[in-house]
């Protein structure tokens, strides 16, 4: 996974998030370094390398201005694992709630379905033929007696070579296809996962981890039973299980936990509502004590999780917050700290929600457009519909309530609506229907107008 050609430069990745976030510059820098070095890192000479600490960042800018979306793009072109938490979700150790540990432990969960599918991919092959094997063996059970063979290696019991011309003939008939609706009898395991009244439960998993080993410790080990579904069906459940002996599960434990250590990426959101506020009292002093359990993750702890010891040391961490109300500086300093690296996103303006209306891969333009080619209606939108589209979101930010990119999804939906629900009743397949200035002001205005009613519907 070292290997160079894997790991983007920082304007790669720039490049990248700029694919699906508009401005936000100096975040996107900062993040692009921080995944750099990380690569840089592992390929430190020397003991050198273990010293050096993840750029952690701390992401300042109010709601719906990008700075999740950098986060988990982020992740995607790093091809880590990543997980979003909640700073506020947290309680101190102790109390009831979920403890810090647990976003490691989620950590280490993606890092392992990441690797699961990883190895799934390496015995595709493998695992092709042997569930082609099974479902054979379903239709034409393969006979018991020993077969009995010439010098020749050609069967002298009939019974045998039949079988066999009857199985290569389904195995055809199977490869193109023509069997998938016949039903089989396929072996399901019961018990695979967690008990469902512990995965419902509000305790976390950590206290729970040792319980549950001893629960299936004591039931009966593997209950299985047998299902009567279609092939197609029936192959999907039979990959699992192929794929399942193929993968030696203490090497993907093992590889797992070395990608969290060394590029999970965590991110905590709501990092502000934690910070006291510099009062000392009451929930102030419970939120620093999620702070100060917070500071030994982020500055590197061994946490337990039920598929080994994960060393935090090198995870990286991106926090983020509004800090409308607090600032970062009320933070306890330990944990400002920890995050060296601070940016700032910008307030979107008007021209920025233009851009985010048409450019973006996921462009909320883009998706409507999908959405009626999916009943062959043919949407488009003017250039200057899109200006008064994003004038008026930005006005509404403005009179209303802030919240950023996000309104533009209220103001579209309100734009659209009826015209999603007129297809296909009143406009038909193969309609163009082109957005205008003049649409969007007739159905927008009046509701900038009256903030009341804007308020509500917008
Ligand atoms: N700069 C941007 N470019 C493109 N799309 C954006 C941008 N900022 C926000 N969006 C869109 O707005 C939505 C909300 O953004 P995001 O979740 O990143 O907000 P946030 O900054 O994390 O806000 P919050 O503080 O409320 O969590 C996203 O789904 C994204 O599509
Ligand atoms: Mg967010």
């Amino acid at each position: 996974m070292l290997e160079s050609s894997n790991y983007l430069t920082p304007r790669e990745i720039v490049a990248e998030l700029d694919k699906y976030i508009i401005g936000q510059n100096d975040a996107k820098k900062n993040v692009s370094i921080a995944l750099r070095n990380r690569w840089r890192r592992m390929n430190v000479k020397g003991d050198l390398g273990k010293e050096i600490m993840p750029n952690n960042i701390l992401m300042i800018g109010s709601t719906g201005v990008g700075k999740t979306e950098i986060a988990r793009r982020l992740a995607k072109v790093a091809r880590a694992p990543f997980v979003k938490v909640e700073a506020s979700k947290f309680t101190e150790v102790g109390y009831v709630g979920r403890d810090v540990e647990s976003m490691v432990r989620d950590l280490v969960e993606q890092s392992i379905s990441m690797i699961k599918e990883l190895k799934k991919a390496l015995v595709e092959e493998k695992t092709a033929q042997a569930v082609e094997d099974a479902i054979l063996d379903a239709l034409i059970p393969p006979l018991k007696s020993a077969p009995t063979t010439n010098n020749a290696g050609e069967y002298i019991n009939s019974d045998h070579e039949l079988n066999e011309k009857t199985r290569e003939r389904f195995r055809e008939k199977l490869r193109a296809g023509e069997l998938e609706d016949r039903k089989i009898d396929v072996t399901v395991d019961k018990n695979s996962g967690n008990l469902g009244f512990i995965g419902g439960s509000p305790i976390d998993e950590g206290s729970m981890m040792n319980i549950q080993e001893m629960i299936n410790g004591m039931m009966p080990n593997k209950k299985s039973k047998k299902r009567k579904m279609s092939i197609e069906d029936a192959r999907k459940i039979l990959v699992d299980q192929e794929s399942a002996k193929l993968i030696d599960m203490d090497e993907v434990k093992d590889e797992a936990v070395k990608l969290a250590e060394n590029s999970g990426i965590i991110f905590i959101d709501e990092i502000d509502k934690v910070a006291s506020g510099g009062s000392k009292q009451g929930a102030d002093v419970s939120r620093e004590g999620v702070q100060r359990d917070l500071l030994p993750i982020v500055e590197g702890s061994a946490v337990n999780t039920k598929h080994g010891v994960v060393k935090t040391d090198h995870i990286l961490f991106i926090a983020a917050g509004a800090f409308h109300l607090s600032k970062p500086s009320d933070l306890i300093p330990e944990l400002q700290g920890r995050f060296p690296i601070r940016v700032e996103l910008q307030s979107l303006t008007d021209k920025d929600f233009k851009v985010i209306l048409r450019q973006p891969k996921n462009a909320l333009t883009k998706q409507y457009e999908a959405l009626l080619g999916a009943e062959d209606v043919q949407l488009s939108f003017n250039d200057d519909a899109l200006d008064e589209i994003a004038v008026i979101a930005h006005e509404i930010n403005m009179e209303v309530e802030n919240i950023g990119a996000r309104r533009l999804h209220t103001v579209m939906s309100h734009l659209l609506n009826d015209l999603l629900f007129d297809v296909p009743d009143v406009i038909g397949a193969n309609a163009q229907i082109v957005v205008t200035k003049e649409m969007v002001n007739e159905r927008l205005s009046g509701l900038v107008k009256n903030r009341d009613l804007s308020q509500y519907i917008l």
